[in-house]
């Protein structure tokens, strides 16, 4: 185009970005990348092309780490990790300082560089992929700083593998790098195999900054790489990715005592209500579904529109679709550019093509010639179990839908299976704080879409992930407690008939569900027994209907979760008086069963209620200090229902700890109790019983018949015996919950929750009942 054609049209003439720098980069290393292992880059292996979407140029060579790679990657970092750990907040908050800074200084060469491997405009990658990758360093740089004095009785995990997408390729790996650093843990990191260059021009900036080898490891190649970095010797995995991988980890990971994230995929609504600012509104959805080609998690793609403003609102939207200009990514005047690959090219056709329902409006901007390349595409009209409207597109397609009132809104906006993110847009605050809250989402932006900022924790719920990113909550993610669980009393198992009962009327306690105390449905009980062989009396053994009973009633008492705290916090402390004014009989029991102690453990049980009936009313969320205009409410809301297998160790105390704090914060629990020391948790639903808690506790052994099972002898390990549900009543990730149950006697998942009284906030937008789990 000339200039006097500009002239004339006043259209945006072509600005494009050079290259040079980048591929000059590119040249310096060969063409070919090994992987980087241990500070230093290896010999290439067998490689494969790193392409550019918007041209299909042959861009570099990149390693498919081998299983070799992945050992010698998480071997250097497990030997780097004791160093990095030992430099201290202030030691590793210097390099991260300077690892933003650097990134910082070559800025355009890293936005550049993404542009061109993944086809993103360059606007976007220079003025936020790249800005809010610097952020999160300086911020994680400031976060190492405090930790020690802010997170004292917190230790780093150790070696971190991450596992990263194409759709934000230096952003994630900062979202992943910053925190596992910043908390003293070393990683190995594999970037998406459709667009690795960033990360591994990252890991040439990593050395300038004097980052320790060994403490960042960068493995290339695909999903079968992803896998063996999943299976390594390895202390957690942080993923983000598509849902079904994101599943197929979880399985992977079950029962290896792994710390796992997942940040999954998302079908966000975009709700705008017949008062908003339809114009801002529109100008939103174009940062909702076309930025990154819609190649955005929590893209708002599914729009719901209130019926009067509809016919207005499309209009204005297909008249802003017009105007968007698709074409060269490295052009600065360019709004959408390619699509990240063939396949996913191929995948939102076949999903847009499939459809017949609705009217389908596509831009009218030229598409370019060769190159991946999809128009922005609204389709309208659809009924709310189109498939369009439930399946992840992943592309710059926006469906949607209308709405009478904002309660069919907030019905309409929760269907789906995903809970990532969801805008709102109205002029009115009252209608915005009232619906805000009823999502289902871990993120919800209001007359704002799609910002993001490492203060500002982020992270789905139900089959978009669980685990929270930025911001203190997602360095807690990076960290364990310091302290070692407590060493497991020797569990007495139940056996034969020797002893004498200690109690002429025989008593079997039963089951308490829904407030009740219930019969098993199985009918089957067993024996508990004294470790001198004693009968103690009998408990109940739950089956599987006993526990889906408890888990329904537990999923009934939804009106504990919206009772305030302070509400909570009464019934908390009413529970440790009662536990009080028997705690000796508490201690008589506690020593029959295991033959030592007692008091202490009924005292520090009544403790424990008190200090979740203080806590009940003071876990607040937090306002982040971001650097945009409005404000960052991190919110905690309870997980929803929770299953507590109790521990052995401390039979009373062990159901209270791990119960309590999950009461107190708003959840329901169903809650196994201990196996060979049953009877303090079904003396405990007597206490229930007598305060208040509305739902109750329920008691549920095996499904096995006595005789068939460990509960009779057996040593398969398979749980047994007399075990308490608990429904009524639980908080904190759900990613705690295994390690509140097996070994956190203290209950303190977060610094915040901690009676030394630390001070960061936990993270709580999750919400239980439908989640991947
Ligand atoms: P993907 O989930 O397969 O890939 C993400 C990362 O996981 C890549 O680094 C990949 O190499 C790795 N990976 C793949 N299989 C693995 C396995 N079995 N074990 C460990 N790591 C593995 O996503 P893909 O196939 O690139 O895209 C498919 C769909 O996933 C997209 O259409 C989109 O719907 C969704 N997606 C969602 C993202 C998000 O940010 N939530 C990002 C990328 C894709």
């Amino acid at each position: 185009m000339s200039i006097k054609e500009i002239f004339e049209t006043m259209d945006w003439g072509p600005a494009p970005e050079g290259t040079g720098e980048a591929r000059a980069w590119i040249a310096a290393h060969g063409g070919r990348f090994g992987c980087f292992v241990d500070g230093a880059f290896r010999k290439p292996g067998e490689t494969f092309a790193s392409t550019n979407p918007a041209t299909g140029e042959v861009l570099a060579h990149v390693t498919q780490a081998t299983q070799g790679d992945v050992d010698r990657a998480v071997r250097a970092a497990r030997r780097a990790q004791p160093g990095w750990a030992a430099l201290g907040g202030h030691g590793r908050a210097r390099i991260l300082y300077a690892l933003a800074r650097l990134l910082q200084k070559q800025s355009r060469l890293f936005a550049t560089l993404e542009s061109l491997d993944n086809g993103k405009p360059i606007r976007e990658s220079r003025d936020i992929d790249v800005p809010l990758a610097v952020r999160h360093f300086y911020h994680h740089a400031g976060l190492a700083e405090l930790m020690e004095t802010e997170m004292p009785d917190r230790v780093p995990l150790g070696v971190c593998g991450q596992i990263i997408p194409w759709n934000f390729p230096l952003l994630m790996l900062a979202w992943k790098v910053a925190p596992a650093l910043a908390a003293g843990n070393t990683v190995v990191l594999k970037p998406a195999e459709q667009t690795p260059l960033t990360a591994l021009l990252f890991a040439d900036l990593s050395r300038q900054a004097g980052l320790p080898k060994g403490v960042l490891n960068i493995v290339t190649g695909d999903g079968a790489v992803g896998e063996r970095v999943v299976a390594a010797d390895v202390d957690k995995i942080a993923f983000t990715g598509s849902t079904a991988v994101g599943r197929r980890i979880r399985e992977a990971t079950a029962g290896t005592g792994k710390a796992l994230t997942l940040e999954l995929g998302g079908k966000s609504p975009y709700i705008v209500f017949d008062d908003a600012d339809l114009d801002s509104a529109v100008e939103g959805l174009v940062d909702a579904i076309w930025f990154n080609q819609g190649q955005v998690c929590c893209a708002g793609s599914r729009l719901l529109v209130q019926e009067g403003i509809a016919e207005i609102f499309y209009r204005k939207l297909r008249a802003r679709m017009d105007k968007l200009r698709i074409g060269d990514p490295l052009d600065k005047a360019i709004d959408v550019g390619a699509i990240v690959s063939a396949e996913q090219l191929a995948t939102i056709t076949r999903l847009v093509e499939a459809n017949t329902e609705g009217q389908r409006h596509v831009a009218a901007c030229p598409l370019p010639v060769g190159g991946y390349f999809y128009p922005p595409t609204l389709i309208t009209g659809l009924s709310p179990a189109n498939p369009l409207m439930q399946e992840e597109i992943f592309g710059p397609v926006l469906v949607g839908t209308t709405f009478r009132t904002p309660a069919e809104a907030v019905e309409l906006a929760n269907n789906t299976r995903y809970g990532l993110a969801a805008t709102l847009w109205t002029e009115n605050v009252n209608l915005a704080l009232d619906v805000a809250p009823k999502l289902a989402a871990g993120v919800v932006w209001v007359n704002a879409t799609n910002l993001f900022d490492a203060a500002a924790p982020f992270g789905g719920v139900r089959e978009s992930g669980f685990g929270r990113e930025g911001g203190w909550e997602g360095l807690m993610a990076y960290t364990r407690p310091a302290a070692e669980p407590g060493r497991p009393l020797k569990p007495v198992l139940p056996h034969g008939g020797e002893g004498e009962p200690t109690d002429a009327i025989d008593r079997t306690a039963k089951l308490y569900i829904g407030g009740r105390q219930v019969r098993p449905d199985g009918g089957y009980a067993r024996p508990v027994r004294g470790p001198k062989g004693a009968l103690l009396g009998h408990v109940s053994l739950a089956n599987r209907k006993d526990v889906r009973n408890a888990v329904e009633a537990a999923n009934a008492a939804r009106v504990w979760g919206r009772q305030a705290g302070h509400a909570r916090a009464q019934i908390l402390y009413y529970l440790a008086e009662n536990l009080s004014a028997r705690a000796t009989e508490f201690a008589a029991r506690l020593r029959a069963m295991t033959g030592v102690g007692g008091e202490a453990e009924v005292e520090a049980a009544i403790r424990t209620l008190f200090r979740w009936a203080a806590w009940a009313d003071k876990v607040d969320g937090r306002a982040a200090g971001v650097p945009i205009r409005g404000v960052a409410l991190a919110m905690r809301e309870p997980v929803g229902t929770i299953g507590i297998l109790c521990p052995d160790e401390s039979p009373l105390l062990g159901l209270v700890a791990t119960t309590a704090p999950a009461i107190a914060l708003g959840n329901r629990v169903v809650a196994v109790a201990s196996e060979p020391f049953p009877l303090a948790a079904t003396d405990f639903y007597q206490v229930i019983e007598t305060s208040d808690l509305p739902g109750g506790v329920r008691q549920h052994p095996d499904r096995q018949p006595p005789g068939a099972g460990p509960g009779a002898g057996g040593a398969s390990g398979h749980r047994c015996g007399l075990e308490l549900l608990l429904d009524g009543l639980a908080a904190g990730d759900r990613g705690e919950i295994g390690r509140q149950s097996q070994a956190d006697l203290g209950g303190k998942p977060d610094p915040r929750l901690d009676p030394s009284g630390r001070s960061q906030p936990h993270r709580g937008r999750d919400r239980g009942e439908d989640d991947l789990d």
